[in-house]
């Protein structure tokens, strides 16, 4: 039976949970903070160490301004909000992605966060926030141009594990498991880490986000445990 360590979801079909009911999207968002909390709780109860959360894409800038505003205001707010009871439960939270483009009061509770739960121990729970696989790869060429031009780096040294140094946060393991929500219609990666990405086993649920608790996450977890793992073996 394969075994599960880090678990990454793209949370996605809050907008529509909230179509659904005749409630403005934003509705959908808050009501999607209970499926993290319930994934969170649950992973911990699983001793799965990492927990990584797709919460907003470098493409999520191109929605309308009044919504892009509501989700910095909810990512602030929740921040401040659920950081206490995380750090209680000693959750270590980390962020990837070009975090420089939040807003600057998200990006300040942010780093009020990291820094409060720095040296937690039980899960890693990360957000991905102005974040894409794409972007991830090219902030990676452009340190490797960098260190280039001020260390001269071997081309030969260059491999798979040098290559992980320069990605957002090397210390993040490739997820086993990749969860997608409101996937109805949408079995894709909407760039979401495609570099670690490359082995990672994919489950697609139909149940919007707002909709995932514990009992949707534990059923992707024993659909995970019936895969056969082969890594281009036999
Ligand atoms: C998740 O939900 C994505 C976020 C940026 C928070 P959506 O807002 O994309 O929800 P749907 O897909 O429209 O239902
Ligand atoms: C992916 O969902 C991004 C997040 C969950 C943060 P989207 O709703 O942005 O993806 P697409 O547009 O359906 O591909
Ligand atoms: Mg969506």
């Amino acid at each position: 039976m394969p075994d599960v360590k880090h678990v990454a979801i793209i949370m996605d079909g809050s907008g529509r949970w909230a179509k659904k009911r005749g409630l403005p999207r934003v509705i959908g968002h808050r009501q999607g903070a209970e499926s993290i909390r319930a994934c969170v709780k649950a992973s911990q109860n699983l001793s799965i160490t990492h927990l990584t959360l797709y919460t907003f894409s470098t493409e999520n800038w191109n929605r309308p301004k009044h919504e892009v505003k509501t989700l910095m205001n909810m990512l602030e707010e929740m921040l401040i909000k659920e950081t206490p009871e995380l750090h209680q439960k000693n959750v270590k939270m980390n962020a990837i992605g070009r975090l420089d483009d939040l807003y600057p009061k998200a990006r300040k509770a942010l780093q009020d966060s990291l820094d409060l739960t720095a040296n937690n121990t039980d899960l890693v729970l990360t957000f991905c926030l102005s974040y894409s696989g794409r972007s991830e790869i090219i902030d990676a060429v452009k340190k490797i141009v960098q260190e280039d031009r001020t260390e001269h780096i071997d081309l030969d040294s260059l491999d798979e594990t040098s290559m992980k140094s320069f990605l957002y946060d090397p210390s993040l393991p490739a997820p086993d498991l990749l969860i997608r929500t409101g996937a109805e219609n949408r079995e894709r990666i909407s760039n979401f880490l495609l570099w670690q990405i490359a082995y990672t086993e994919i489950y697609f649920t139909k149940t919007l986000w707002p909709d995932f608790r514990k009992k949707e996450f534990v059923k992707a977890i024993e659909e995970f445990k019936k895969r056969e793992r082969l890594f281009g073996r036999v």
